[in-house]
């Protein structure tokens, strides 16, 4: 990777060049981007994930409050055997590495059920440290053959579906309700566009929240603790960290809203004051009105039969759906089908 960024003239000058290798520039440019905005400010969510925001994140999966990674977890353990059953993978390729916890269930019954040949286990993600940690966490169950790919989820796909041994079927796993993180659109043409990549059996397992009261939500994504507020205001500290901003995080706000219409939780960092902010890394004042937000994530909330509609339409067939009806959340396990009806 270069060591200049074109979007950012200021950096050398700013004596913080040394750290930019580490940065990837496409990250970088969306910060510029999503701050200079004329209309409603944004920051990428994928920059929550830094060292901190990553150990913040393990945080919010502990609290009371949100009982999203909970919900996936115990229906994954109570249900893994008929889950691996239902698609018989030789090879597993998980989007995203997470923490780990989830994945043993899988990988545990899809041993139990294997012939004599090793299990693959492919981990996606585009954060080596996530990788490492990941693989480490798993290392200990037997007859797992663990490769990590450092790629995004498409290009990792590509690469895991070349290393596929003879006509063994993969499985993937798109856990945690990220699919709740892209738009309804988007979420559309990513499914679409990774049953391109796969063969008729292969197959997919997503998780996905469901529709809840509204107060239910709204706490999940606003805990009492401030765990959730300060995952989000670290979006800001990272730019300070990383790129020498000079946000006051006390003069921001986390924010959870739910909005019913597009079925969603928006989390935003509301200014409490009218304030300027100096960003070196790319030699810029930014301006914020009193009240102005920056809009950071969206969680969709779903019905569950809404998965397997969505997942119809980008040519998908559903094989079965799991539900844990306590906090609201389910795990559908689709299939290639033979011929795709939609190309
Ligand atoms: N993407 C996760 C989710 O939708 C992460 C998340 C939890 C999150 N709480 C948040 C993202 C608050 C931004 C702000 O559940």
């Amino acid at each position: 990777m270069s060591a200049t960024i074109a979007v950012a003239p200021g950096l050398a000058a700013a004596g913080l060049s040394k750290s930019v290798p580490s940065l990837s520039q496409e990250l970088v440019g969306e910060v510029l981007r999503g701050l200079t905005r004329r209309g409603q400010k944004t920051l990428p969510a994928s920059w929550l994930y830094d060292a901190i925001g990553s150990a913040l994140f393990e945080v919010i999966t502990l609290l009371p409050e949100y009982g999203l990674t909970r919900a996936d977890a115990g229906l994954l353990e109570r249900k893994a055997d008929e889950i691996v059953a239902a698609g018989s993978p030789g090879a597993i390729v998980e989007l995203g590495s997470g923490s780990g916890t989830k994945t043993r269930f899988l990988l545990e019954a899809a041993v139990r059920q294997q012939s004599p040949t090793s299990l693959g286990y492919f981990p996606i993600d585009i954060s080596s440290a996530a990788l490492e940690s990941c693989a480490k966490v798993l290392a200990a169950i037997e007859d797992v053959a663990i490769q990590p790919i450092e790629a995004s989820y498409l290009e990792g796909i590509r690469a895991a579906v070349s290393r596929r041994r003879g006509r063994e079927r993969l499985m993937l796993l798109f856990l945690g309700s990220t699919i709740g993180n892209l738009s309804p659109a988007e979420a559309a043409g990513f499914l679409r566009a990774i049953r391109r990549l796969l063969q008729p059996g292969d197959t997919m397992l997503i998780g996905a929240d469901l529709v809840k009261p509204e107060a239910r939500l709204l706490r999940a994504y606003d805990d009492p603790t401030g765990v959730t507020a300060a995952f989000n205001l670290n979006l800001l500290g990272r730019i300070n960290r990383e790129l020498g901003g000079d946000f006051c995080l006390a003069r921001f706000r986390h924010e959870a809203s739910w909005n019913p219409k597009r079925s969603r939780v928006e989390m935003h960092l509301r200014s409490l004051e009218a304030q300027r902010v100096r960003i070196a890394a790319f030699d810029l004042e930014i301006a914020f009105r009193a009240e102005e937000t920056i809009w950071t994530e969206s969680s969709y909330k779903f019905e569950a039969g809404e998965i397997p509609a969505l997942a119809a339409r980008a040519g998908w067939h559903t094989v079965s759906q799991w539900i844990d009806y306590d906090w609201g959340f389910a795990e559908t396990l689709l299939a290639v089908p033979r011929i795709a009806k939609h190309g």
